[in-house]
């Protein structure tokens, strides 16, 4: 087991193959956490409570009178509002008479193997019981009676820990949940930098990097997504850790609505990170005998840089995150019809796309917006999904008829949160939007957006959708998301669940997304949010890739992949070609390669020449597709230390391919240039496929590839491909 509870000392040990985990239980039941990092022994754990500070103005506990406890500067596993501990809470309930004060403390605990799903949300899986151990710590606050499960589980070959938190009401009293965070964790010292990704439409995640400041540092989002502006993603890192070296706290939320992660770090210089829904806006009404899941975080812990805490997390979503038939199976090469056409087409124009896609070797068409009731610009029709027969003039069969019989797979787009003002859903319910009696309605794209939390809406919703995918040959649905939700109230719901609307909000969404991928499990699922507004676990949980960006130009991609990658695996990242761009066609796929490769533009207006150069493409992507999908990731050089190069490189697990990408952003003048590769078998003979020249893996990783002689200029980029002998 990769749990234990050792009696003798009362703590909890959880250990992975890179870390130990471990807290106890203290004097008056308090849980106090020891310990987060590189493995080690059960032993002298003791010393790990201690911490300096106590002082008169730091609150004593009548029930562990034991010098040196104070709930104000003990590391607590689990922190509450109100009873001594000061800094950042993880949980607090406001009871029956209105105040918040929450004091949790340990009631019983279970250890088993395996995981258990959370109802109603997306969580990582075991394939085998033997994968995870899982612990589940019962606590409890005698006064309001609020049960609060803490439960961990440990993917133990991973050097992964996910946690999530279970919250009944065993009283015979309401009370609110005000704060109710996944994760808590308080680390000695400050000594970190803390990483994060942040972005904007057409520029997402980026990485941010700075040291902690005393006080308290935080990234949220309350826009009801996760949002292109933060990502439900940070990592605490050793100050100067690279790709190689140093320790890395990697922390996810798999959430895909509005999150919060705090950290604080206070006057004794301890730091305690918090992660979870964001209390903003949040509150849940929780009767007598109900029960509220928190969504899951996932913590990952290595002490050999911000590469393997990325390795670290691509497996285990690869593994345990990503299901059903398209976490294996190859995936279709899709062309996407909206950067080349708009919502400007008819019939005729996607048949003659099929044909001339079929030609250059693509699989699947994909007919993105503009399809159905009367939308040819995006002000009108979201919601009235049937087909607009003014442009598709055979019906929905009828093109996809034509498609198939050109050799092609079909997908289609749908955005299912949304609705037109100029629409006849809309006419019919103008109540299903979200809106605030009283208040202006704002808008966004000209659209409003579906109240999700209302159940009798979304059936109505997904009965349009399933008719439209169970009567017709459909293969991939696009679900797109444009904007994000205001007047976030429910006029069905009374008023003391008013605070429940954004949550419920995801979680009929996540519903939703449940029957679709349940009704339909051939079909792949990629999520969209006007590009990667909603790049995150929750919706990996039913989408395997995610469009990352709307942003198709080669070099700006550069930041957007290098920061997703962070966390979220190549084949998550929907990345396509498409025209119009400031490079040539090598380099918009040496980018879109390291990714769910595809095309966005209209093959028509190819020239003979262009279209030789994609069939050329398009093998190198049957040929590289393992390698970058199940292979592991290296970032040589990332665009946010170089403006020059950027490389990175795709390892197989069996280290006997490797695919090496190099851009040019722009002219370097180095006159040497030797670019150290990662990962191989430095016992291995590598030959470089273009060159026919062969190296030892350890020449390659130490003394590096001899690069100097390589083409230059702006934009300019190229591959090395190597095999082992
Ligand atoms: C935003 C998406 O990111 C695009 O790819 C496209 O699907 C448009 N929406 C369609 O409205």
């Amino acid at each position: 087991m990769s749990i234990r509870f050792i009696e003798e000392n009362k703590i909890f040990k959880l250990d992975s193959k890179t870390s130990t985990y471990i807290f106890g239980v203290f004097e008056g039941n308090y849980l106090v956490h020891y310990y987060y990092g590189a493995p080690i022994p059960d032993t002298d754990v003791e010393q790990l409570r201690i911490r300096p500070g106590f002082a008169s103005f730091c609150p004593d506990s009548p029930s562990a009178r034991v010098f040196n406890f104070s709930p104000d500067v003990t590391p607590l596993e689990y922190s509450t509002f109100g009873a001594g501990d000061f800094r950042l809470s993880a949980f607090a309930v406001k009871n029956s008479e209105g105040n918040k004060v929450t004091d949790l403390r340990y009631v019983s605990h279970e250890i088993y193997s395996g995981k258990k799903p959370i109802p109603g949300l997306p969580s990582l899986y075991v394939n085998t019981e033997d994968e995870a151990d899982t612990l589940e710590v019962l606590t409890e606050d005698k006064v309001t009676g609020a049960r609060v499960t803490l439960v961990y589980t440990v993917f133990k070959e991973y050097g992964a820990i996910t946690r999530c938190v279970k919250v009944e009401n065993a009283s015979d009293k309401p009370f609110y949940i005000d704060t109710v965070h996944s994760l808590c964790i308080d680390l000695p010292g400050n000594d970190y930098e803390m990483l994060d990704l942040y972005g904007r439409w057409v520029k997402e995640r980026s990485l941010d990097r700075y040291p902690l400041h005393r006080g308290i540092q935080s990234i949220k989002s309350k826009r009801g997504s996760s949002s292109h502006n933060h990502n439900p993603f940070t990592a605490l890192v050793s100050k100067g850790a690279n790709e190689d070296y140093g320790e890395c706290y990697g922390f996810n939320l798999v959430y895909s609505s509005n999150f919060s992660i705090d950290v604080e770090v206070d006057g004794f210089r301890s730091s305690r990170l918090v992660m979870g829904i964001n209390p903003e806006g949040f509150s849940w009404y929780l009767a007598p005998g109900e029960t509220f899941y928190a969504p899951e975080a996932v913590m990952v812990y290595t002490n050999k840089g911000l590469g393997e805490m990325s390795r670290i997390f691509h497996r285990l979503y690869a593994n345990n995150l990503i299901r059903g038939k398209w976490k294996k199976a190859k995936r279709p090469l899709l062309i996407n019809n909206w950067e080349g056409t708009g919502m400007n087409f008819d019939h005729d124009k996607l048949v003659s796309f099929a044909k001339h896609a079929k030609d250059i070797g693509l699989e699947m068409l994909v007919m993105d917006d503009g399809w159905f009731g009367k939308r040819d610009h995006d002000n009108s029709s979201l919601g009235d999904w049937y087909v607009a027969e003014y442009k598709l003039q055979k019906g929905l069969s009828g093109l996809i008829k034509e498609v198939n019989d050109c050799g092609l797979k079909f997908g289609i787009w749908f955005e299912p949160e949304m609705i037109s003002p100029d629409s006849d859903i809309y006419r019919a319910h103008p109540d299903w939007c979200l809106h605030t009696e009283g208040r202006d309605k704002s808008i966004a794209r000209t659209q409003y957006v579906i109240d999700y939390s209302r159940k009798e809406v979304r059936d109505h919703i997904y009965s349009m959708m399933y008719d439209i995918l169970s009567n017709n040959n459909i293969d991939y649905v696009k679900w797109d998301f444009n904007r994000n939700l205001t007047e976030v109230s429910c006029a069905q719901l009374p008023p003391e669940k008013q605070g429940e609307v954004f949550h419920r909000f995801v979680l009929g969404t996540y519903e939703i997304m449940d029957r679709l991928t349940t009704d339909f499990p051939h079909i792949l699922l990629e999520n969209c949010s006007g590009g990667g507004g909603r790049f995150d676990p929750g919706m990996l949980y039913y989408s395997p890739q995610i469009w990352t960006s709307d942003n198709t130009d080669p070099i700006e991609r550069l930041t957007i992949q290098f920061g997703t990658s962070m966390c979220y695996p190549a084949s998550t990242m929907g990345a396509h070609v498409s025209a119009n761009r400031r490079t040539g066609y090598e380099t918009k796929m040496n980018v879109a390669l390291w990714g769910s490769f595809g095309y966005e533009l209209d093959p028509d207006k190819l020239t003979p020449e262009e279209k030789a150069e994609i069939k050329d493409q398009i093998a190198l992507y049957h040929k590289y597709y393992d390698v970058i999908h199940y292979g592991e990731l290296y970032r040589l050089i990332t665009p946010f230390e170089n403006e020059f190069h950027v490389a990175w490189e795709l390892v197989s697990e069996d280290k006997n391919e490797a695919l090496v990408t190099v851009v040019e952003i722009k002219r370097a003048y180095d006159e040497f240039f030797m670019l150290r590769l990662k990962g191989l078998d430095p016992e291995k003979l590598y030959e470089i496929e273009e060159t026919g020249d062969t190296f030892s893996g350890a020449y390659l990783m130490n003394a590096g590839l001899n690069l100097t002689h390589r083409p230059h200029g702006d934009g300019l980029s190229y591959r090395v491909h190597l095999l082992a002998k």
